[in-house]
């Protein structure tokens, strides 16, 4: 059975981060689960000029690695626990999502998705976006780091000597795929040698 990972995305800037994820795990033959939050939907509107979700451009051509659930669906596969995957990755996370799902609130199928991923003792991912953090964003970390989730600022490092925002977008998508263990070819390790060369 081919891998699978359900990919959030909420209403934080970096709408880039995420369909560049969604890209390379289709590209990489992994059935990707995607829920996109209301504001994420205005976020891909907003950064990319995304009006409505098409999976033959969100796939690069990989249509069958694609299941776009409706965000008010919490009767989708992928809310329930039941549901075998290989990982959840939110990107971007806002300082909302992040907040419910340390609390255990489930609004939408996106928190719903990602709680259950908690309580399964499953691989989550929250690529988190704001800046500076108050003490709440902090505590709401701390909490979902002790219950297991792991959370990814997103803000690329620059050793690399990026030339252009796809390298940036590609430094932090690389990081992501890492954390689910998903093979890509991205050139973003480090690596003393080249910088030196
Ligand atoms: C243009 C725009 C950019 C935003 N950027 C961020 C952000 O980077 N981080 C964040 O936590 N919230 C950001 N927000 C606010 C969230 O969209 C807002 O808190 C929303 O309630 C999040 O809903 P969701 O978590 O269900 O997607 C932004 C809103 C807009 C309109």
């Amino acid at each position: 059975m081919s891998r699978q990972i359900i990919v959030g995305i909420s209403g934080a800037s970096g709408a880039p981060y995420a369909v560049r994820l969604v890209e390379l795990l289709a590209q990489n033959d992994v059935l990707v689960h995607l829920v996109v939050s209301r504001h994420g939907r205005r976020l891909l509107s907003d950064e990319l000029g995304i009006k409505k979700l098409d999976p033959d451009q969100l796939t690069g051509g990989r249509v069958d690695r694609l299941i776009i659930h409706n965000e008010n669906d919490v009767g989708a596969t992928i809310a329930s626990g039941s549901f075998m995957h290989d990982g959840m990755i939110v990107v971007p996370c806002s300082g909302n999502t992040l907040a419910k799902i340390a609390c255990g609130i489930t609004d939408n199928l996106l928190q719903r998705a990602a709680t259950v991923t908690l309580k399964e003792r499953r691989t989550l991912v929250l690529a988190h976006r704001e800046s500076p953090l108050s003490l709440i964003e902090l505590e709401n970390m701390k909490r979902v780091t002790e219950s297991g989730g792991t959370i990814v600022p997103l803000s690329p490092g620059f050793y690399l000597l990026p030339q252009k925002i796809e390298e940036l977008i590609d430094f932090m998508v690389a990081k992501l795929l890492d954390l689910v263990g998903v093979d890509h070819d991205l050139d973003m390790r480090w690596d003393a040698n080249r910088i030196e060369a």
